[in-house]
């Protein structure tokens, strides 16, 4: 039912300078794969098939990343290399790329709203890549595509995070409608110690309903001078209804070195090891069979 999901990815990435002086944040592999297509499969597992992408000056690399290399196709054509690639051709086989530029970076709502030509008038998701979610069972978008069937409204992903580190999120505070799930009534970016109005921040993870679109072009830039994403957020909040979800699974901040790091020695253990382990078993059994 939510076909597209908005990929913001114009942000300079300051913190992790001087790595990301001249490539995009979100090309950062984690083990051996970019950060930005951990979240375009998290998006086609909950079904989106349509990959909108909000680029900025430098970052031609995500354009060229989902896109066909004919010299490297054609260099390890037939060798045991190719394999390697196959991941990457089924994304691009299932999946349609489309990318826009935000000339200016005036913060995440304006990005979103720069994203607004390649949505269209439907419900979306949008996925910022650093921040990484893994669940093995059902993935994040997964989990919040299937309360918007249920409750057709804009939901946040959020998470619990220590006193100390909540002043750099946008945090929402509400009434608990079921579990994990709060009806949001306030939502405050970036909090001054003691006026956070919860210890749930919203994390990069959104469905966002077609009317957001008008809302961020009422919203006049605040906070650092951007124009706030929670603003617009806490526009639809009061008028009708958002929801934030408290999440089942893993989520790193791949936008900080820490959290890269810990992303980094997860998806390690738990996804690239144990994904040679399985190739490796499967080879064995495969000689035995034959
Ligand atoms: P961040 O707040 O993480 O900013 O943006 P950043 O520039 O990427 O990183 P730092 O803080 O300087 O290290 C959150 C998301 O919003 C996108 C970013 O690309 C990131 O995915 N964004 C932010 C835009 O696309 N455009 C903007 O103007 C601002």
């Amino acid at each position: 039912m939510i076909k597209k999901c908005l990929f913001p990815a114009a942000g300079y990435g300051t913190r992790f300078l001087p790595a990301t002086k001249s490539m995009p944040k979100e090309m950062m592999p984690v083990v051996n794969k970019p950060l930005i297509e951990y979240g375009v499969d998290e998006a086609i597992q909950a079904g989106m098939d349509g990959m909108c992408i909000v680029t900025g000056r430098g970052k031609h690399s995500i354009m060229d990343h989902f896109d066909i290399n004919y010299e490297l196709e054609h260099q390890i054509q037939g060798s045991n290399k190719e394999a390697l690639l196959g991941d990457i051709r089924e994304i691009m086989k299932s999946t349609n790329f489309t990318f826009i530029r935000q000339r200016e970076m005036k913060g995440l709502g304006h990005a979103i709203l720069t994203g607004k030509e390649l949505v269209g008038d439907e419900p979306f998701a949008v996925v910022l890549a650093d921040d990484l979610c893994v669940n093995p069972d059902e993935g994040v978008l997964s989990q919040m595509v299937k309360l918007f069937k249920q409750f057709r409204c804009t939901i946040v992903a959020v998470q619990e995070v220590p006193k100390e580190d909540i002043h750099k999120y946008g945090v929402i505070s509400g009434e608990m409608i079921k579990d994990d799930l709060y009806r949001v009534d306030d939502m405050v970016e970036k909090p001054k110690p003691g006026t956070e109005p919860s210890n749930l921040a919203i994390i990069g993870r959104y469905i966002l309903t077609p009317d957001i679109f008008d809302l961020i072009e009422q919203t006049e830039p605040g906070l650092g001078g951007e124009i706030q994403i929670t603003d617009a957020l806490l526009k639809q909040a009061k008028a009708g209804c958002v929801l934030a979800y408290k999440f089942k699974g893993k989520r790193f901040d791949c936008g900080s070195v820490e959290g890269y790091i810990e992303a980094t020695n997860y998806c390690y253990e738990h996804m690239y090891k144990a994904n040679t382990k399985k190739v490796e078993l499967d080879k064995h059994s495969t000689r035995k069979s034959s």
